[in-house]
Formats: structure tokens, sequence, C-alpha cells
């Protein structure tokens, strides 16, 4: 046996050398357990790479490329083509902001399941998730990441948001509040002019809306408008007053609504005069005589 390796060594050095003279260094055809070539070609010289696949429940040992390699006189594979069982691992004690169900081992094999909670202010797989039941699968890869993320809400300010106390690359957590101001024809909905950064984002949500007012009837007026049903911010509208009545009202859209109040009165209809008097006084009026009127209804 020993004679044997010998030998083989003593081949393989003249071989080495012989190829190493002629200026080639050759790499010899690898054979890779639990594992496959995806191409091959004849020769392997130094810096070609070596395409291989793993078996299913196999990864490979190394992520980086195995290549043809000089090492001293000789050229060999590195790293080493060879494919190991597939397992997953998690990271213990956990990071900061997630918990395992079990925190006995770290090590799992494909099928294997891993549940992950994550704590206040920490998301998986979507913002909205603070649990995730993760799988090992057959390459050795988590269906789910393991690791919570912390929660951030958007520091870029929305387009209609005039200003915000949020600084360029603050980071806010769930929970933090930011005072702002909308751009003009904009309102707070609820008019508390305050955001605050929850799971679905910042609420209320849109942080500024649009302030519009519905179509406004105004009594015994007749409105400009046929069809329109929606004003904007600062719209204002000035009504015709229906037969028998007169006045201009004006109504203007504002942040609270519509503002104005003037309104279309009865006319002056013309009544019956009745007066009441006394002959002898109408027969020569005196200064100082006073006329007492009534108007009928
Ligand atoms: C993980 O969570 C699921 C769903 O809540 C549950 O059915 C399962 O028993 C849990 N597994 C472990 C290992 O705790």
């Amino acid at each position: 046996m020993r004679n044997f390796s010998l030998l083989a060594g003593l081949v393989l050095w003249l071989t080495m050398d012989v190829s190493s003279l002629l200026g080639e260094l050759i790499c010899p055809l690898p054979v890779i357990e639990n594992g496959r070539l995806l191409q091959q070609a004849k020769e392997y010289r130094e810096n070609d790479v070596l395409h291989f696949s793993c078996n299913r429940g196999f990864r490979r040992t190394e992520d980086r490329p195995s290549k043809c390699t000089k090492v001293g006189m000789r050229a060999e594979w590195s790293p080493m083509p060879e494919c190991e069982p597939a397992k997953c691992r998690v990271e213990l004690p956990p990071l900061e902001g997630t918990t395992y169900a079990s925190t006995l081992k770290n090590v799992y094999y494909p099928g294997e399941t891993l549940n992950v909670t994550c704590g206040e202010g920490f998301w998986i797989s979507s913002p909205q998730d603070t649990f995730a039941e993760t799988t090992c699968d057959d390459d050795g890869q988590w269906t789910i990441r393991p690791v919570c993320q912390e929660f951030f809400c958007s520091n870029q300010r929305e387009y209609n948001v005039r200003w915000w106390n949020v600084w360029r690359n603050q980071q806010i957590r769930l929970g933090d509040t930011a005072r702002y101001q909308c751009v003009t024809g904009y309102k707070s909905p609820d008019g508390s002019n305050v955001a605050k950064c929850t799971r679905n984002g910042w609420e209320p949500k849109p942080l500024c809306q649009e302030i519009t007012c519905p179509r406004l009837e105004v009594e015994n007026a007749i409105h400009p408008d046929v069809y329109k049903q929606s004003y904007r911010n600062d719209d204002w509208v000035t009504y015709r007053c229906m037969e028998g009545f007169t006045g201009r009202p004006t109504r203007t859209c504002g942040q609270n609504g519509w503002t104005g109040d003037s309104q279309c009165t009865v006319n002056q209809k013309p009544g019956f005069l009745a007066v009441s008097y006394q002959k002898p006084f109408l027969q020569s009026p005196q200064i100082g005589l006073m006329l007492v009127w009534q108007c009928s209804p």
C-alpha cells in the first residue's frame, strides 16, 4: 500500500512537473460526493472555475466559487468543491427584539421549523407581523429569515406636508409622534396636526387631506352651479335670490367648511295703508301733529 502511494505520488509529481515545465498547470478533475459537475471541461487550467451543484439536502461547503489555483508548484481546487448536509443556523443568543421558541439549539435540518416572535417595535415578514413560523428548506435556507427587524416610519415628508419636526435622517420608531403643518389648501384630517408612527405607517392617513366643501344650498336662493358637487379651499359661491326675495348671499369654502351667513330676505310687499286719524286735525293740520299708521299684513 505504502509503495503504491509512493509510486502514485511519484507519477503525480512527474505529471505535475512535466505540465509545469510546459508552463501549464492543470487541476485534476474532482470527484464530488453528494454533488455533480454541471459542465465538464477537458482540462482545467489556472483560474478556471468549477461549476458544480450539490444533491438535494446538501449544499456547498463554501459559497465562494472553486477555482483552479496555483499552490506552489502545483495546481489545485480552492476552495475544495465539496458538499455537506444542508442545515440552517440561528444566532444564539438571538439579536435584540427577536425571541425563539427554543433556545436550546442553533442548528436545524431540512424540514425542521422554528417559531420566531418579535418584541415591541420589531417586525418579521411584513411590518404588520410580529410572529413567524420558519422552516429549514432542502438547501439549508430558512423560508423566512429568523431575525426581527426594528420598525421605522418613513422620514420622507409627504408632498402636501409643508413642515414637520422630523429631521432628514431621523429614525422614527413605533409610537413616536411629530407635529406638522399642511400646505395651503390641505388640512390635518383630525385637526390635531400631530402625526403618530404606527405599524400601518404615519397616522392620520393621509397626514394632509385636501380641503373640500360639499355643495351647499342656501334657503330661498338659487345655486349658480347646476351640477358642481364639491368645492375647494377659497372657492366662493354667490347665490341669486328666488322671486320675492332680496339679497346676494355669498359663501366661502375654508378649512372648517363654508363661511358666510348672508341670506335672502322677503321683499317688503305693498300693503294697505290703514291710517287712523281724527278728522278735525286733518282739516287743519298743525305743526307737531303726530300721524299713526299701520301696514296691513
Ligand atoms: C409554532 O407555532 C405554531 C402556530 O402558532 C404552533 O402550531 C406550533 O406548535 C409552534 N411550534 C413550536 C415548535 O413551538
